[in-house]
Protein backbone atom coordinates (compact mmCIF):
# COMPACT_ATOMS: atom_id res chain seq x y z
CA UNK A 1 0.00 0.00 0.00
CA UNK A 2 1.12 3.53 -0.50
CA UNK A 3 1.47 6.02 1.72
CA UNK A 4 -0.70 8.44 2.99
CA UNK A 5 -1.05 11.78 4.79
CA UNK A 6 -3.36 11.67 7.63
CA UNK A 7 -5.87 14.91 7.85
CA UNK A 8 -7.58 14.04 11.04
CA UNK A 9 -9.06 11.11 12.94
CA UNK A 10 -12.69 10.34 13.01
CA UNK A 11 -14.35 9.27 15.95
CA UNK A 12 -15.37 5.42 15.81
CA UNK A 13 -15.41 2.71 18.06
CA UNK A 14 -13.74 -0.33 17.07
CA UNK A 15 -11.49 0.56 14.71
CA UNK A 16 -9.37 3.23 14.11
CA UNK A 17 -10.49 5.59 10.89
CA UNK A 18 -8.52 7.99 9.63
CA UNK A 19 -8.71 11.03 7.00
CA UNK A 20 -6.18 10.62 4.68
CA UNK A 21 -5.14 12.30 1.35
CA UNK A 22 -2.18 11.44 -1.64
CA UNK A 23 -1.42 13.38 -4.51
CA UNK A 24 -4.85 15.46 -3.86
CA UNK A 25 -7.72 13.05 -3.29
CA UNK A 26 -9.21 12.28 -0.03
CA UNK A 27 -10.15 9.15 1.32
CA UNK A 28 -10.77 7.30 4.30
CA UNK A 29 -8.36 4.54 6.21
CA UNK A 30 -9.68 2.18 8.33
CA UNK A 31 -7.03 0.13 10.93
CA UNK A 32 -8.99 -2.94 11.99
CA UNK A 33 -8.16 -5.11 15.05
CA UNK A 34 -7.44 -8.20 12.54
CA UNK A 35 -7.10 -9.23 9.14
CA UNK A 36 -10.45 -11.46 9.72
CA UNK A 37 -12.03 -7.86 10.46
CA UNK A 38 -10.82 -5.84 7.53
CA UNK A 39 -11.29 -8.86 4.70
CA UNK A 40 -15.14 -8.87 6.56
CA UNK A 41 -15.97 -5.62 5.60
CA UNK A 42 -14.00 -5.00 2.92
CA UNK A 43 -16.23 -8.05 1.21
CA UNK A 44 -19.39 -6.33 1.92
CA UNK A 45 -18.63 -3.61 0.75
CA UNK A 46 -16.69 -4.02 -2.39
CA UNK A 47 -20.18 -5.79 -3.35
CA UNK A 48 -22.82 -3.10 -2.14
CA UNK A 49 -20.43 -0.24 -3.33
CA UNK A 50 -21.78 -1.60 -7.11
CA UNK A 51 -24.73 0.33 -6.16
CA UNK A 52 -23.58 3.10 -4.91
CA UNK A 53 -24.79 2.52 -1.55
CA UNK A 54 -21.13 1.55 -0.25
CA UNK A 55 -17.47 3.43 -0.73
CA UNK A 56 -15.47 1.37 -2.77
CA UNK A 57 -12.35 -0.35 -1.70
CA UNK A 58 -9.28 1.75 -3.38
CA UNK A 59 -6.53 -0.59 -1.32
CA UNK A 60 -6.13 -3.05 1.69
CA UNK A 61 -3.25 -4.44 2.75
CA UNK A 62 -3.11 -7.27 6.44
CA UNK A 63 -5.27 -5.16 8.89
CA UNK A 64 -5.37 -1.99 6.61
CA UNK A 65 -8.07 -0.48 4.03
CA UNK A 66 -8.17 2.42 2.14
CA UNK A 67 -12.06 3.16 1.12
CA UNK A 68 -13.67 6.20 -1.08
CA UNK A 69 -14.32 9.19 0.54
CA UNK A 70 -18.22 9.52 0.87
CA UNK A 71 -18.50 13.31 1.08
CA UNK A 72 -22.19 13.83 2.59
CA UNK A 73 -24.42 14.65 5.84
CA UNK A 74 -24.26 12.83 8.72
CA UNK A 75 -27.16 10.47 9.21
CA UNK A 76 -27.66 10.88 12.74
CA UNK A 77 -26.77 14.62 12.64
CA UNK A 78 -29.54 15.15 10.54
CA UNK A 79 -32.00 13.25 12.21
CA UNK A 80 -31.36 15.24 15.53
CA UNK A 81 -31.85 18.38 13.53
CA UNK A 82 -34.97 17.03 11.97
CA UNK A 83 -36.51 16.17 15.75
CA UNK A 84 -35.33 19.59 17.33
CA UNK A 85 -37.26 21.46 14.78
CA UNK A 86 -39.91 19.02 14.22
CA UNK A 87 -39.39 18.31 10.61
CA UNK A 88 -41.76 15.85 9.43
CA UNK A 89 -40.73 15.76 5.94
CA UNK A 90 -37.06 15.47 6.83
CA UNK A 91 -37.88 12.78 9.22
CA UNK A 92 -40.13 10.74 6.38
CA UNK A 93 -37.54 10.85 3.98
CA UNK A 94 -34.70 10.10 5.91
CA UNK A 95 -36.80 6.75 6.98
CA UNK A 96 -37.79 5.91 3.42
CA UNK A 97 -34.22 6.01 2.14
CA UNK A 98 -33.17 4.53 5.41
CA UNK A 99 -35.20 1.46 4.24
CA UNK A 100 -33.93 1.99 0.40
CA UNK A 101 -30.87 1.32 1.65
CA UNK A 102 -31.68 -1.84 4.34
CA UNK A 103 -33.62 -3.07 0.96
CA UNK A 104 -30.69 -2.64 -0.95
CA UNK A 105 -28.38 -5.02 1.83
CA UNK A 106 -31.18 -7.73 1.86
CA UNK A 107 -31.16 -8.02 -1.79
CA UNK A 108 -27.10 -8.14 -2.52
CA UNK A 109 -26.11 -10.19 1.08
CA UNK A 110 -27.87 -12.16 2.93
CA UNK A 111 -27.19 -11.08 5.84
CA UNK A 112 -28.89 -7.94 8.11
CA UNK A 113 -27.60 -4.74 9.38
CA UNK A 114 -28.00 -6.01 12.92
CA UNK A 115 -27.20 -3.08 14.65
CA UNK A 116 -28.37 0.02 13.46
CA UNK A 117 -26.35 3.11 14.65
CA UNK A 118 -27.39 6.47 12.38
CA UNK A 119 -23.49 7.32 12.35
CA UNK A 120 -22.63 4.46 10.23
CA UNK A 121 -24.76 6.60 7.18
CA UNK A 122 -23.97 9.51 5.64
CA UNK A 123 -26.24 11.20 3.55
CA UNK A 124 -25.51 11.95 -0.20
CA UNK A 125 -27.26 13.18 -3.59
CA UNK A 126 -30.37 11.89 -1.57
CA UNK A 127 -29.04 8.67 -1.13
CA UNK A 128 -28.80 6.90 2.08
CA UNK A 129 -24.78 5.19 1.72
CA UNK A 130 -23.63 2.79 4.53
CA UNK A 131 -19.96 3.21 5.71
CA UNK A 132 -19.69 1.02 8.60
CA UNK A 133 -20.35 -3.07 7.86
CA UNK A 134 -18.62 -4.72 10.82
CA UNK A 135 -21.72 -5.83 11.87
CA UNK A 136 -23.62 -7.41 9.06
CA UNK A 137 -24.98 -11.03 10.24
CA UNK A 138 -28.09 -13.32 9.46
CA UNK A 139 -30.81 -12.20 10.97
CA UNK A 140 -34.20 -11.13 10.20
CA UNK A 141 -35.18 -7.71 8.35
CA UNK A 142 -37.56 -6.68 11.14
CA UNK A 143 -34.98 -7.03 14.11
CA UNK A 144 -33.53 -4.17 11.64
CA UNK A 145 -36.21 -2.19 11.50
CA UNK A 146 -36.59 -2.65 15.81
CA UNK A 147 -33.20 -1.36 16.22
CA UNK A 148 -33.40 1.58 13.89
CA UNK A 149 -36.40 2.11 16.28
CA UNK A 150 -34.58 1.68 19.72
CA UNK A 151 -31.99 3.93 18.22
CA UNK A 152 -33.96 6.76 16.87
CA UNK A 153 -35.86 6.98 20.29
CA UNK A 154 -32.92 6.99 22.15
CA UNK A 155 -31.13 9.78 19.78
CA UNK A 156 -34.30 12.19 19.15
CA UNK A 157 -32.94 15.70 20.03
CA UNK A 158 -36.13 16.66 21.96
CA UNK A 159 -38.33 14.61 23.66
CA UNK A 160 -38.38 10.65 22.61
CA UNK A 161 -42.29 11.24 20.99
CA UNK A 162 -40.84 13.80 18.54
CA UNK A 163 -39.19 10.85 16.46
CA UNK A 164 -42.62 9.47 16.13
CA UNK A 165 -42.75 10.36 12.24
CA UNK A 166 -39.45 8.44 11.49
CA UNK A 167 -40.90 5.45 13.47
CA UNK A 168 -44.51 5.28 11.56
CA UNK A 169 -42.48 6.05 8.19
CA UNK A 170 -40.03 3.32 8.56
CA UNK A 171 -42.61 0.23 9.70
CA UNK A 172 -44.70 1.76 6.93
CA UNK A 173 -41.90 1.22 4.51
CA UNK A 174 -41.48 -2.44 5.53
CA UNK A 175 -45.53 -2.89 5.61
CA UNK A 176 -45.18 -3.59 9.45
CA UNK A 177 -47.03 -2.78 12.72
CA UNK A 178 -45.30 -1.91 15.79
CA UNK A 179 -46.89 -5.07 17.20
CA UNK A 180 -44.85 -6.57 15.30
CA UNK A 181 -41.26 -5.19 16.69
CA UNK A 182 -42.32 -4.11 20.07
CA UNK A 183 -40.67 -6.89 22.00
CA UNK A 184 -37.47 -6.49 19.84
CA UNK A 185 -37.77 -2.96 20.28
CA UNK A 186 -37.97 -3.18 23.99
CA UNK A 187 -34.93 -5.79 24.18
CA UNK A 188 -32.86 -3.60 22.26
CA UNK A 189 -33.85 -0.23 24.20
CA UNK A 190 -32.58 -2.08 27.60
CA UNK A 191 -29.22 -3.33 25.56
CA UNK A 192 -28.98 0.38 24.76
CA UNK A 193 -29.73 1.85 28.00
CA UNK A 194 -27.32 -0.37 29.82
CA UNK A 195 -24.52 1.50 27.36
CA UNK A 196 -22.36 4.32 28.88
CA UNK A 197 -23.32 7.49 27.17
CA UNK A 198 -27.00 6.55 27.00
CA UNK A 199 -29.67 8.78 27.97
CA UNK A 200 -30.81 8.24 31.29
CA UNK A 201 -34.58 10.18 31.46
CA UNK A 202 -36.63 7.81 29.65
CA UNK A 203 -38.59 5.00 31.93
CA UNK A 204 -38.18 2.53 28.85
CA UNK A 205 -41.34 0.62 30.31
CA UNK A 206 -43.46 4.12 30.03
CA UNK A 207 -42.16 4.06 26.98
CA UNK A 208 -42.89 0.56 25.75
CA UNK A 209 -46.71 0.52 26.82
CA UNK A 210 -46.93 3.40 24.74
CA UNK A 211 -45.48 2.49 21.80
CA UNK A 212 -47.99 -0.53 22.12
CA UNK A 213 -50.93 1.79 22.04
CA UNK A 214 -49.09 2.59 18.46
CA UNK A 215 -51.45 0.50 16.86
CA UNK A 216 -52.91 -3.06 17.14
CA UNK A 217 -52.56 -5.49 14.61
CA UNK A 218 -50.75 -8.77 14.71
CA UNK A 219 -47.54 -9.84 12.16
CA UNK A 220 -47.73 -10.81 8.71
CA UNK A 221 -44.99 -13.19 8.68
CA UNK A 222 -44.58 -13.62 5.12
CA UNK A 223 -44.00 -10.29 4.41
CA UNK A 224 -40.82 -10.49 6.31
CA UNK A 225 -39.33 -13.48 4.18
N1 LIG B 1 -16.03 5.91 3.57
C1 LIG B 1 -16.33 6.87 4.45
N2 LIG B 1 -16.66 8.12 4.01
C2 LIG B 1 -16.97 9.10 4.90
N3 LIG B 1 -16.99 8.93 6.24
C3 LIG B 1 -16.68 7.71 6.73
C4 LIG B 1 -16.33 6.63 5.88
N4 LIG B 1 -16.07 5.54 6.65
C5 LIG B 1 -16.24 5.93 7.92
N5 LIG B 1 -16.61 7.24 7.98
C6 LIG B 1 -16.87 8.03 9.21
O1 LIG B 1 -16.05 7.52 10.25
C7 LIG B 1 -16.84 7.06 11.34
C8 LIG B 1 -16.22 5.82 11.97
O2 LIG B 1 -16.13 4.76 11.03
P1 LIG B 1 -16.77 3.32 11.34
O3 LIG B 1 -16.39 2.39 10.25
O4 LIG B 1 -18.22 3.50 11.61
O5 LIG B 1 -16.01 2.93 12.68
P2 LIG B 1 -16.57 2.09 13.95
O6 LIG B 1 -16.74 0.66 13.49
O7 LIG B 1 -15.51 2.21 14.96
O8 LIG B 1 -17.90 2.68 14.34
C9 LIG B 1 -18.23 6.83 10.77
O9 LIG B 1 -19.21 6.98 11.74
C10 LIG B 1 -18.31 7.90 9.68
O10 LIG B 1 -18.72 9.14 10.23
MG1 LIG C 1 -19.47 2.89 13.13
Amino acid sequence: MRSYNIISALPSNFKKVYKVESQGAVYILKEYESAEDAEKEMQIAGQIALTGYAPKVIDHQDNLVLYEYIEGENFCEVFRQATMTDDVESMELLATRLSIFLQIIYSFTDKVVKVIDFNNYVVKDGRVVGVDFLKIDEGMPYEDVASAIAFALMNSAGQYYDCYPFVYKLLSCFKLEMMDVINEVKARLKQRASQIGARSDIDIDMLVDGLVDFDKKGVDWRKLI
